[in-house]
């Protein structure tokens, strides 16, 4: 079966999908994106990405090109025509096809919307996550703006070969002070030795996660108790356990942290409580 894609009002087979080279996504990385989790067929958490979607978009004055409500629709066909139970949707929005010339194109230019959606590999996540990842961190080297969902990922694209090259999963930023920031494609986490979930505050220093505002209830839930406040590296090191959040992974234990390995260097309780619990406080549509 051939991929379709939803390009610009059209749905097409992905192999004969494609955008104009004067596209501003291709040209600036002038657009934003959302994933989303897609789980036994239904869309998750898809409310929160669209408010995210819309919020990115207001950032960089780009205009919706078409209602939430038609958006969804779209989503929900590309999942349909694609048959994905397990895996993701992603969405795309480029300030659109104009001359190139940095300053913004004529307001008249329409943007350009892709969707896709395609099924991940569930029983083998489900083998990572027992047996957890392996980060590394890298210095943050990104602008100001990361709480923006933008496709302008380059220190991301950078920090996560860089990681791959040194046998880890994810890598994770670490801002000038030592803090650490984000993982380059997940939010990042620890538990203290004495049981504290800590992650940073969803500031300007990262991008707020769909998974992260959704764990933050399961947490309660649990009776965890919560800090939100940046910690280093080093304090990674020495923590119990440690855990990074995207829509792709949900929840995903850490075991090593630059060739160290974080608490009995095993998934812990935490990450992995958290992990089964998630999808009961996640909504489907
Ligand atoms: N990444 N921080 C960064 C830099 C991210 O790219 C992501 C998501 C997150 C977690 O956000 P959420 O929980 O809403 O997925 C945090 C997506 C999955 C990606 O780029 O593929």
């Amino acid at each position: 079966m051939s991929r379709i894609a939803y390009v610009n009002g059209r749905y097409l087979p992905a192999r004969s999908a494609t955008v104009h080279i004067e596209d501003r996504g291709y040209q600036f990385s002038d657009g934003v994106y959302e994933v989303c989790e897609v789980r036994g067929g239904a869309i998750v958490d898809q409310q929160r990405h669209m408010a995210r979607l819309e919020r990115s978009l207001a950032e960089l004055r780009i205009r919706m090109p078409m209602s939430a409500g038609a958006l969804a629709v779209v989503m929900r066909e590309c999942v349909r025509r694609n048959r994905v139970r397990e895996g993701i949707i992603y969405l795309q929005i480029t300030r659109g096809v104009a001359r190139r010339d940095h300053a913004f194109p004529p307001t008249a230019t329409v943007p350009s919307v892709v969707v896709t959606a395609r099924g991940l590999d569930f029983a083998g996540n489900e083998r990572t996550a027992a047996e957890g990842i392996a980060v590394v961190t890298v210095p943050d080297n990104r602008w100001e703006r990361v709480d923006i969902k933008s496709i302008s990922l380059l220190p991301n694209v950078l920090a996560k070969q860089a990681a791959r090259e040194q046998g880890a999963k994810e890598a994770w930023f670490v801002d000038s002070d030592g803090q650490v920031t984000e993982g380059s494609s997940s939010n990042a986490w620890i538990v203290t030795k004495d049981g504290k979930v800590v992650t940073r505050p969803a500031d300007r220093g990262i991008l707020r996660g769909i998974t992260r505002t959704v764990l933050l209830d399961v947490i309660k839930a649990q009776g965890l108790e919560l800090e939100e406040r940046a910690f280093t590296a080093e304090e990674a090191y020495g923590a119990r356990e440690a855990f990074v959040t995207s829509a792709s992974q949900i929840v995903m234990p850490v075991v090593r942290i630059d060739d160290r390995p974080v608490g009995n260097g095993a998934p812990g309780l935490v990450a992995t409580t958290l992990r089964a619990e998630f999808h009961r406080h996640a909504e489907l549509s």
